[in-house]
């Protein structure tokens, strides 16, 4: 494993972190995770040497942060560091922090969690933020030592990241980050304003969730075979995070063993560095290429469920995309046609789902234009 600085801390961390929100699961239960699998994948990675782990309150129904607490047990504890997350659209006052970080060290079943963030900051959560004084909070958690050091994650514009980044002494913070997003929310120029800063940054959706491991289409995979050395879209895209100074850590959130052994090989191999002049040219051709046949910016971290009506909003833009993307338009037709329940044209524009989703997509509209492109 490769080790990288984290911030202006004296920790270094594994270039490889494990996101802990897709965890394997029973019964295709979002919130029935298989412990036995995630136990066994969690302890191969921290054997391997990854020691950063990212959970949340809210993953996986709340049993990511229990699952990794078990994980930790028989001496891993003291090997990794964990980080966790204030869900800050459920804090209405400091005694609402107060008790949910109780209960998330009573769920992980340790003393401290050693990087807390402030979940999915954007214009209205950091407004209430800081009306509520949550620094008077931050700064008695960590005099107590429930927290060691205070990041947050972002999902909003460019002008937001940099003024929260310059509120508060942060020792870091996560953005999404991927080979097709160096222009979106923080992007390329948040990262390298944060890093400036001395904060540490965490990378999220490395894989953009995991639509930049799926075969790609034939224009992508034509523009792949161009590189001298082949290489997966996976190694691709985690090779081109590793090569850039700025990134402490790149999270995956990996759901097999195998995903969680082939990424630690990735680790092993890639620093800044590693890629060629050519190679980042294709990278970014290859961006390109993708910009151009996407059509809804879905990571399908599905923070937008369950909708009232009962849509599968994620499920829905994945089709659409898919279906543009891979020239596939029957076939997503037939399987848009067999879900009757959960397809867009359902949608009564309640606008719940657009008040909980991390990229602010305009789902209500979005859901419109896939319901007419599958009339067709
Ligand atoms: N703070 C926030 O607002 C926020 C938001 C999102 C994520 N996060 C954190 O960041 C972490 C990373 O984000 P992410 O989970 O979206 O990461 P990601 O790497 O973009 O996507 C993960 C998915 O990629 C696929 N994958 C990973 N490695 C693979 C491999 N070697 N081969 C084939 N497929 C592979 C898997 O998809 P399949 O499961 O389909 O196989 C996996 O579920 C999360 O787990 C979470 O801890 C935080």
């Amino acid at each position: 494993m490769k080790y990288r600085p984290f911030g202006k801390t004296d920790f270094m961390v594994s270039a490889l972190g494990f996101g802990a929100m897709r965890l394997p699961v029973l019964d295709g239960d979002y919130s029935k995770i298989d412990e036995d699998r995630a136990i066994e994948m969690l302890r191969f990675a921290m054997d391997s040497g990854i020691n950063y782990i990212d959970t949340a309150y809210v993953y996986h129904g709340g049993n990511s942060e229990v699952v990794v607490g078990k994980a930790l047990k028989g001496g891993y504890r003291e090997k990794v560091k964990i980080a966790t997350k204030l869900p800050v659209w459920d804090v209405n006052n400091l005694d609402d922090a107060d008790r949910i970080l109780d209960e998330q060290l009573k769920r992980l079943d340790t003393g401290y969690i050693d990087f807390y963030l402030l979940h999915a900051l954007n214009k209205n959560h950091w407004k209430k933020l800081k009306q509520i004084d949550i620094f008077k909070w931050v700064e008695k958690a960590i005099s107590d030592g429930r927290i060691k050091y205070i990041g947050f994650s972002f999902h909003d514009d460019l002008d937001t990241f940099k003024e929260i980044v310059d509120s508060y002494k942060w020792t870091f913070c996560q953005i999404q980050y991927n080979i097709l997003n160096r222009n979106y929310q923080a992007g390329e120029e948040g990262l390298k304003y944060a890093a400036s800063k001395g904060l540490a940054v965490v990378i999220m959706e490395p894989l953009l969730g995991g639509r930049l491991a799926k075969e790609p289409p034939r224009e992508i995979k034509e523009l792949w075979d161009k590189a001298a050395v082949k290489r997966t879209p996976v190694e691709w895209a985690l090779a081109w995070l590793w090569n850039q100074k700025e990134v402490s850590v790149v999270l995956s959130g990996m759901s097999t063993l195998e995903q969680v052994k082939e990424n630690i090989k990735y680790a092993e191999k890639y620093e800044v560095g590693s890629l060629t002049a050519e190679e980042l040219d294709l990278v970014e051709r290859v961006a390109q290429k993708y910009n151009e046949l996407r059509r809804v910016n879905c990571t399908e971290c599905k923070y937008c469920m369950p909708c009232p009506q009962g849509i599968d909003i994620p499920w829905n833009f994945s089709i659409y995309n898919q279906a543009s993307m891979y020239n596939m338009f029957e076939e997503m037709k037939n399987d848009y046609l067999k879900k009757e329940k959960e397809r867009a044209e359902n949608c009564v524009e309640c606008g719940v789902c657009e008040t909980k989703c991390p990229q602010n997509l305009p789902i209500r509209q979005l859901l419109k234009e896939v319901a007419a492109y599958f009339s067709k």
